[in-house]
């Protein structure tokens, strides 16, 4: 069906969260007059800095809330936040782990969010409210994308409907077709597949698993979001209104033709505007809305743009697209279509430097000058994977830019590291390595003990403070932000499940949510009564420093209980990775928490059998254990485990 160009434009203007198409496949529209979709990277857009004017005057609100209620000694939240001449800026940062990292992530937020039952008078409640900015990474990105794209919704809004997030069924089933139940579904995602192929776009394995991956996230309606796409979330009011933290989506890109991902890698953002990178060998930003659209150095080579491209659930599939190659267990007897055929051709042409990327074509980049590398702006195709893949399973980089000033970053890891799937803090160090190195262009980050010393030392046990004195960081690049590590941690439930676990029930989805807001608040302030007052003086602590300030007794208190104080273990003894768990946990009332355990319907007997495969876990956690020859050594063998 062909429609006339102003038809498209009117529809696009009317519902312009959606593709104008109305289906998967982008459309055509009009280009904008004297378009150029591409910038350098040398400041945040223009669309940004306005948004934020509108943000800070909210953000200041919350905040002076938050810290009124933190209570701290001799501090005047308002005549404090008056005096500075500009707005704090806190950075929220959720790390991959496949639906893990969703769940625990998920509880973690809504410790943060004010929308939910008792987490002010328990939690962080307002913090959410507070921040600026939003990442999230791979199974992280699953749930802030989740919030984003359901029009701001709240993660208590999600468990107590029905709507969305039944992850009952595994997207994939062994040996079977199916999904979630209903095999036309396959029917439905191999028509949008053939929908965008047939509007002479190429597609890949995570085209397909964006889509499936989007009736979880968005639903039967739209017919799982079929025609939601990411810049989208710039149209759902709580965005134009500022009511939530700007977000963003990490994923990394691959050089044409290979498989080795390092820290030379490019870390691309997709925001509501745009999708770009801050690093040296790209430096450039594309306005979103307007990918797919055959461009050089950013101009459109004809009247005729494209529109819809960035499909909500595609983005979401990139900075996952790890999880793509478990479409290749999908029994391809049974399926038909589009489907059976891509998945066929990877399986016979053993394409595996290719299964977990996700083609955008044509390249928004094609033939830009800001870049310091041809590799990215000579090629006819941008290929994106799993924003994990660089070791960084913590999407730090966009609140690591200077332009963005950011005071605080807290940081959410739920990474799989040690054998029973708790995270050791490696991806901190990936991410502190980076600034040294060719792409790091400026950004900082503080001092990271390493993987032995969290071990050794326990620094997992509970949140740690990186970068807590800024007079000790002055040989970096600039000043980062203060770091505030918070791991999973196991409180009430076993919240370590696997990595590729790919179903859960309802009770077991809860219980890990239930958990992940123990695990951000202390467990709910017993541990700690004092939490949300050194969360407090975390926040205010880099403005203090700037305006030479000195920290109060009970700010210094926390910052003597929190902050990571240098001490690196030398020990020689080899480190061994020590299962924590809230039995062996020493910390806090063991068995009134177990008890609360023993309601969840996990045990402790389903987490040992757990155990006993770790070690196949371990090789194929997130982060640093990637590696070239990965899907056919580690991959392959753990699928059929899984499965
Ligand atoms: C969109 O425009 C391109 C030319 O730029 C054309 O080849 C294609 O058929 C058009 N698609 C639709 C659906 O009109
Ligand atoms: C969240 O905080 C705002 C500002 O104080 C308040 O108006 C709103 O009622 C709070 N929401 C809930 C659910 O408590
Ligand atoms: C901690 O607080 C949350 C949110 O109010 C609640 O759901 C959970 O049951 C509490 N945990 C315990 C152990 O009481
Ligand atoms: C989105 O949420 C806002 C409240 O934040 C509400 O006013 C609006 O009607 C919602 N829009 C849609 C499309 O549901
Ligand atoms: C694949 O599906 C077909 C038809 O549904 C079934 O007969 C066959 O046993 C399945 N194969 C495997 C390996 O599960
Ligand atoms: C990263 O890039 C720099 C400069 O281009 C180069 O010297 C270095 O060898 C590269 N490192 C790796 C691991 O590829
Ligand atoms: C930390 O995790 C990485 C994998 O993410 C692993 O290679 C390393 O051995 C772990 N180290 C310790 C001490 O647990
Ligand atoms: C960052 O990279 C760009 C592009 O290579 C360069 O122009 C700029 O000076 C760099 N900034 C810093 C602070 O190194
Ligand atoms: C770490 O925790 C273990 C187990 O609770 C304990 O035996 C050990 O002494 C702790 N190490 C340090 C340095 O606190
Ligand atoms: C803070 O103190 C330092 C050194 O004492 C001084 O250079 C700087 O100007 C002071 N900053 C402010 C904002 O007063
Ligand atoms: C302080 O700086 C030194 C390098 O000058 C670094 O080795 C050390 O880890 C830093 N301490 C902290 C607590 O970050
Ligand atoms: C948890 O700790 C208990 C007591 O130390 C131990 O018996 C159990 O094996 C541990 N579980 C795991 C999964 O490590």
């Amino acid at each position: 069906m062909l429609l006339p160009l102003y038809a498209l434009l009117v529809i696009a203007d009317c519902v312009a969260a959606f593709n104008p198409s109305g289906s998967y496949a982008p459309a055509n529209v009009s280009c904008p007059e004297d378009a150029s979709f591409v910038r350098p990277a040398s400041g945040i857009s223009e669309s940004e800095t306005e948004w934020l004017k509108k943000r800070h005057a909210i953000t200041d609100v919350y905040l002076a809330e938050f810290l009124d209620r933190a209570d701290l000694e001799d501090f005047d939240a308002q005549a404090f936040l008056e005096l500075l001449n500009r707005s704090i800026n806190v950075g929220l940062a959720f790390s991959g782990g496949g639906y893990r990292a969703m769940l625990n992530g998920a509880g973690q937020i809504s410790a943060l969010d004010n929308r939910t039952a008792g987490a002010d008078s328990h939690g962080l409640g307002g913090l959410l409210q507070a921040s600026t900015y939003l990442a999230g990474l791979s199974g992280g990105n699953w749930l802030t994308g989740t919030l984003a794209l359901n029009n701001w919704t709240s993660v208590e809004e999600i468990i107590s409907g029905d709507t969305i997030w039944d992850l009952e069924h595994s997207i994939i089933n062994s040996g079977g077709i199916n999904i979630f139940s209903t095999a036309p579904r396959w029917d439905d995602i191999s028509d949008a597949i053939q929908d965008k192929q047939d509007a002479g776009f190429n597609t890949s394995l995570t085209d397909i698993w964006g889509r499936a991956l989007s009736y979880q996230f968005f639903g039967e309606e739209d017919d799982g979001g079929v025609s939601l796409t990411f810049s989208g979330i710039a149209q759902f009011e709580p965005f134009p209104n500022a009511e939530m933290p700007f977000p963003f989506s990490v994923a990394v890109g691959r050089a044409p033709h290979t498989r080795i991902i390092n820290l030379n890698s490019t870390v691309f953002e997709f925001n509501p505007f745009e999708l770009g990178s801050w690093d040296p060998s790209l430096y450039s930003f594309t306005e979103l809305r307007y990918m797919g659209s055959d461009v050089s150095n950013g101009e459109p080579t004809s009247d005729i743009c494209v529109q819809g491209y960035d499909n909500g659930g595609f983005v979401l599939g990139t900075s996952s697209s790890l999880f793509n190659q478990f479409l290749l267990q999908l029994n391809t007897t049974s399926l038909t279509g589009i489907v059976y055929d891509l998945i066929h051709s990877f399986l016979t042409n053993l394409d595996e430097d290719s299964d977990d990327v996700a083609i955008y074509h044509p390249n928004p980049f094609l033939d830009t000058s800001y870049a310091a590398l041809q590799t990215i702006v000579e090629s006819e195709y941008l290929f994106l994977v799993d924003g994990g893949e660089d070791y960084q399973n913590i999407p730090f980089a966009p609140l690591l830019q200077p332009e963005r000033d950011v005071d605080v970053i807290f940081a959410f890891d739920n990474s799989a590291d040690t054998d029973d799937n708790f995270p050791n803090g490696t991806s901190l160090s990936a991410t502190y390595d980076r600034q040294f190195g060719s792409q790091g262009n400026g950004t900082s980050f503080p001092y990271v003990p390493s993987m032995d010393t969290i071990i050794a030392y326990n620094l997992t046990e509970k949140p740690l403070f990186l970068g807590c004195n800024a007079s000790n960081l002055t040989d970096l690049g600039t000043i980062p932000p203060l770091v505030v590590y918070i791991p999973n941690i196991a409180y009430t439930t076993w919240s370590n499940t696997s990595t590729f676990k790919m179903s859960y029930d309802n009770d077991e989805r809860d219980a890990i949510i239930q958990n992940g807001f123990e695990a951000a608040t202390r467990y709910n302030l017993t541990i700690d009564e004092n939490w949300h007052k050194c969360v407090a003086c975390a926040i205010i602590h880099r403005e203090q420093e700037r305006n030479n300030i000195t920290q109060s007794d009970e700010c210094a208190e926390c910052f003597q209980e929190y902050c990571w104080n240098g001490e690196q273990y030398t020990g020689d003894e080899k480190v061994l990775a020590r299962s924590l768990n809230y039995t062996s946990s020493s910390n806090h009332e063991v068995s009134s928490i177990s008890a609360a355990g023993a309601d969840g319907s996990t045990s402790t007997a389903s987490t040992s059998s757990q155990s006993t495969s770790s070690s196949h876990n371990a090789a194929v956690s997130f982060g640093p254990s990637y590696s070239a020859g990965f899907i056919a050594v580690a991959v392959a063998p753990m699928i059929g485990l899984m499965f």
